[in-house]
C-alpha cells in the first residue's frame, strides 16, 4: 500500500469577508459610439441594455485597476494586505502574453509573497476563481485570499466593428475569502461548450474579438438559463430562497430572458450594472454586486445567486452569502 501524505489540516469552511472595486474614469456613451459606427442610442438601449460604459485610459493598467480594487476589498473586509495568502487574477484581456498580472498585483498591494496566479475562463472567470479560493481555503492552502475579476477588452475590440465595441468595456472588481466558522459559499456548479469556440474569439495575439451575437444569445438563454436550479440544489437552497440574482452583465435581453418563468420570489434583487459599466467580462458580476450594495439593495446575509459565462464557450456560479 502506498503511504498516506499528510491530510488537510482539518475540513472547515469558507466565508466571503467583502467586495471592492474600480471604475475607470473615462465615461463613453451611446452617443459617442455613435460618432465612430453606425448605430444610436436607441438601438443599444433596447437591444443590449447599455447607456453607458467606462474606458481606461493608458495609466489604468490591468495591474492598476487590479490592486485598486484589491486594495478596496481587503479594505471591505477589515484586513491588511499582509493577511493575504493567496491572489488570484482574472482577466482574458492582459496587455501583454507574460507574465500573469497576479505576483505583481499581490507584490503592489504590499501583501508578503502570497501564492498568486491568473485565471482565464472569459466572462466565467470571476465565478471559477471564486471555486478555486474556497477549495484552496477549504483544504488548508490559504487562509485569506483575494480573488479579483479585471478587464481592459477596450484594447481588444475593433472600434469600427458595431457589434464589439457597443458591447464590451473596462472595469476591476475583487472579494476577499477567508475561513469561517460558517459556510457561506455553495460548491460550484460549471461546465463548457467546446464546440463553439468561434462565438467569442480573438484568432491571433495581433487581432481583436470576433462575436457570433446570435449563437451566443441562443446559448445563454437556453443552456445557462437552465443551470439556476442546479445551483440552488448544489447550495441545498431554492430559488426563492435567493435575495438577489447578479448573472454575468451580458445583456439586459439575456437577463430578462434567465428570468422568465423562473421560480424567484417577487422581491428577489436583479443586478444591472450592466446600463452603465457595460460588458466588462470578469469584472461584471464583483462590479455589479459592489452597485447592488452601494445603493443599499443587498445588505449583509442576504443569499446572492451569481453566474458567470462566455467565450470558451464557458460557465460557472454559485450561491454566497454577502458579507
Ligand atoms: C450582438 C447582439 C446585440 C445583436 O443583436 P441582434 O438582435 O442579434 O442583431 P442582429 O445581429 O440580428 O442584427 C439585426 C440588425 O441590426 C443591425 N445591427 C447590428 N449591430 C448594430 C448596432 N450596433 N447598431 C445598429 N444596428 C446594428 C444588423 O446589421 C442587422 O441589420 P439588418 O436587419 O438590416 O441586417 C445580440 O446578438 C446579442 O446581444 N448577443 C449576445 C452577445 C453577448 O452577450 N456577448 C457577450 C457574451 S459574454
Amino acid at each position: 500500500m502506498n503511504p498516506s501524505l499528510t491530510p488537510p489540516p482539518h475540513p472547515r469552511n469558507t466565508g466571503v469577508l467583502g467586495f471592492g472595486q474600480y471604475r475607470p474614469s473615462r465615461v463613453v456613451t451611446n452617443d459617442d459610439l455613435s460618432k465612430l459606427v453606425d448605430t444610436s442610442d436607441e438601438w443599444i438601449t433596447s437591444r443590449v441594455g447599455i447607456k453607458e460604459r467606462r474606458y481606461a485610459d493608458d495609466d489604468e493598467t490591468i495591474v492598476a485597476m487590479s490592486v485598486a480594487a484589491g486594495a478596496d476589498a481587503i479594505k471591505a473586509a477589515g484586513l491588511s494586505a499582509a493577511d493575504i495568502d493567496l491572489v488570484i487574477v482574472s482577466s482574458c484581456s492582459l496587455e501583454t502574453p507574460l507574465p500573469g498580472a497576479a505576483p505583481e498585483v499581490a507584490y503592489q498591494l504590499g501583501a508578503n509573497a502570497p501564492g498568486a496566479y491568473d485565471l482565464n475562463a472569459a466572462c466565467a472567470g470571476f465565478c471559477y476563481s471564486l471555486a478555486a479560493a474556497d477549495q484552496a481555503i477549504r483544504t488548508g492552502a490559504s487562509e485569506r485570499a483575494l480573488v479579483i475579476g479585471v478587464e481592459k477588452l477596450s484594447q481588444w475590440v475593433d472600434h469600427t466593428d458595431r457589434s464589439t465595441s457597443i458591447i464590451f468595456a473596462d472595469g476591476a472588481g475583487a472579494a476577499v475569502l477567508a475561513a469561517s466558522p460558517e459556510q457561506g459559499i455553495s460548491p460550484v456548479v460549471w461546465g463548457s461548450a467546446g464546440d463553439k469556440p468561434e462565438a467569442i474569439i480573438a484568432r491571433r495575439r495581433d487581432t481583436k474579438l470576433e462575436m457570433d451575437g446570435r449563437a451566443v444569445f441562443r446559448w445563454a438563454t437556453t443552456d445557462i438559463r437552465d443551470q439556476l436550479t442546479r445551483i440552488c440544489d448544489a447550495a441545498g437552497i431554492t430559488l426563492r430562497d435567493v435575495d438577489a440574482f447578479v448573472p454575468h452583465q451580458a445583456n439586459t435581453r439575456i437577463i430578462d430572458a434567465m428570468l422568465r418563468g423562473q421560480d424567484f420570489r417577487d422581491d428577489v434583487v436583479v443586478a444591472r450594472d450592466i446600463e452603465y459599466a457595460g460588458n466588462t467580462s470578469s469584472a461584471s458580476v464583483p462590479l455589479a454586486v459592489c452597485a447592488l450594495a452601494d445603493t443599499g439593495h443587498i445588505t449583509s446575509g442576504d443569499k446572492v445567486l451569481t453566474i458567470g459565462f462566455g467565450a470558451g464557450l464557458t460557465f460557472a456560479g454559485q450561491i454566497f452569502v454577502m458579507p
